[in-house]
């Protein structure tokens, strides 16, 4: 554990600043992330990544796991009968897990990794049938224009599903914020031993508008039939939408 990762995350001014930080972080934290999670959320995260591949209709699909980590969104989408998968994220250290991950659970050439930025991919316009992420959304630079670029690579017709952290609303909103602004860093600090990667996590909410706020700039993309789900007393949002 080097120093640095005791210090607070910064506060951003620069978008390209937030960009660099969140890359050189999501790589400082791969070797624990998988086992992170799982103890951040009490393993309940599996049962989110499944509903969120549910709700994009991945049955035969040609899909996009954007920002894909280690790859269990990916693996989820051809558990659920996506016919391939591209997996692509701009952490390659994330990407390099997320291959052996899929080595051992997928058939070979099922799901493809790729190295890619969520607001320039590298794909043609009306790629894909299905694109799914998970917890990108609150460290994107410019969510609109991101969501733009997801809806360009999308068929039309074509389905979004994103799963990520939101607002809490109601009476359990302050039992929420002190898991989520008090123990989530912790654990996540005390396994990693990089607790600013984990208090990066409750600030990075900061930067995302709450469910409903989300659901309107995903109909200003210029996506229809858009909605969301909340779970675990709303500190969970899976917003999806159709091209
Ligand atoms: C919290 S992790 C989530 C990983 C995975 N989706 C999951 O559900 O576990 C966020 C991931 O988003 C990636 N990411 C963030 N911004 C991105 C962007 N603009 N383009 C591609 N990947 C991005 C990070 O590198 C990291 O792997």
């Amino acid at each position: 554990m080097n120093r640095a990762s005791f210090d607070k995350p910064p506060l951003f001014d620069d978008p390209a600043e937030k960009a660099r930080w969140v890359r050189q972080m999501f790589a400082r934290i791969v070797p624990g992330y998988d086992r992170v999670n799982r103890a951040m959320t009490f393993g309940m995260d599996r049962r989110w990544r499944q509903a969120t591949v549910a709700a994009a209709n991945p049955r035969g699909a040609l899909a996009l796991d954007i920002a894909t980590g280690t790859g269990d969104l990916a693996i989820e989408l051809i558990r659920q009968g996506a016919r391939h998968v591209i997996a692509a994220d701009f952490v390659t250290e994330m990407i390099a897990v997320g291959r052996r991950k899929a080595a051992a659970v997928a058939s070979a050439g099922e799901i493809t990794f790729v190295a890619g930025d969520a607001i320039a991919l590298p794909f043609a316009d009306g790629t894909f049938d299905s694109v799914v992420n998970g917890f990108m959304l609150r460290n994107l630079t410019n969510l609109k224009a991101t969501l733009e670029e997801l809806r360009r690579v999308l068929k039309p017709g074509g389905r979004l599903a994103c799963l990520d952290v939101t607002h809490p609303p109601g009476a359990l909103r302050p039992f929420c914020l002190a898991y989520f602004n008090g123990l989530v860093p912790l654990i996540g600090g005390m396994l990693s031993g990089d607790f600013a990667a984990y208090r990066y996590l409750p600030r990075s909410l900061n930067d995302l508008p709450n469910a409903k706020r989300l659901a309107a700039i995903m109909s200003q993309a210029g996506f229809s039939d858009v909605s969301y789900q909340l779970l675990n007393f709303g500190l969970i949002a899976i917003h999806t939408a159709r091209k």
